[in-house]
């Protein structure tokens, strides 16, 4: 189902596109929590009601590679079938795991499933788990990292992890608006604490801009990818992620627009000191 980029899923339309589909040809709703590539976040329960409202046996899969550890995220109360995250984004690893949370649905669907997989294959994995073991060699040392990964997100408490990552992004939205730039993502309800996209002024090159910070200042700001591609720019503020740092990518935004000669007002870096240390 396509989407504007700029908001999160309609689960209206999900739920008249399954009502559509009377003879069940849609095996599964596949949705992203948090889109990484926009900043957009979309209502899982909702989805999860679209379908049920439908009486549609699809089974909901649900990408949460930027929002685990980083924004609520409920597999279970939700009514999720699959969970995948990663061990990249806020779980402070370097890339390497990913996670599969499934139902008993999810997994019976599996016994007549007729893709061929191999490594992929749940039944063997859960098989080796069982005991404690995988089937192929897992990454010992990222799983240590991810123990420790896990205590530190403990130590703080998810409800102060997620707490500060909403903080820290109000904070870069605060600036974004300051300066007089858009927030690519429409919508109050579906802003992402994980990370801002800025969309540019029509007619100004936001890789060119992304590439002056990056030499006078040696930061890296995400880009804009597919359409968005030169139109955007992206702050990134989830994971071991505090405020100093948070007004260090500020600042190095600010200083970009100045040098970058960008159409802007000045004072996004004050207006988020202000909200942080109000
Ligand atoms: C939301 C989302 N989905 C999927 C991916 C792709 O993950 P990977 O590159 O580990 O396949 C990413 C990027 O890491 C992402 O942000």
């Amino acid at each position: 189902l396509p989407g504007d980029w700029r908001s999160g899923v309609d689960a209206g339309a999900i739920q008249a596109k399954l009502s559509d589909d009377a003879d069940h040809q849609i095996k599964a709703v596949c949705v992203v929590h948090n889109e990484t590539s926009t900043g957009v976040t979309s209502d899982i329960a909702a989805v999860r009601a679209a379908i049920d409202n439908a009486s549609h046996p699809a089974l909901l899969m649900v990408d949460t590679i930027s929002s685990l550890g980083s924004m609520e995220y409920r597999h279970d109360d939700w009514g999720v079938d699959v969970t995948v995250g990663g061990s990249q984004k806020g779980l402070m690893l370097p890339p390497g795991l990913g996670f599969n949370a499934v139902s008993a649905r999810a997994l019976a669907a599996t016994a007549s499933a007729s893709l061929p997989r191999s490594y992929w294959d749940w039944q063997k994995t859960l098989a080796s788990n069982a005991d404690g073991y995988f089937p192929s060699t897992p990454a010992t040392n990222l799983l240590f990292g991810l123990q420790e990964a896990i205590a530190m997100l403990l130590e703080e408490g998810l409800d102060a992890v997620f707490a500060r990552h909403a903080r820290l992004a109000e904070a870069a939205r605060r600036a974004v608006q300051a300066w007089g730039l858009e927030l690519l993502c429409r919508n109050v309800d579906q802003y992402s604490s994980s990370l801002t996209a800025v969309q540019m002024a029509e007619g100004t090159d936001a890789d060119a801009f992304r590439r002056i910070v990056l030499e006078r200042f040696d930061m890296s700001l995400g880009n804009g990818l597919g359409k968005l591609a030169g139109r955007v720019f992206r702050i990134g503020h989830l994971g071991d992620f505090n405020e100093l740092m948070l007004l260090g990518s500020l600042s190095g935004i600010e200083m970009g627009l100045a040098v970058s000669g960008t159409d802007y007002q000045a004072g996004g870096v004050q207006a988020a000191i202000e909200f942080l240390a109000g």
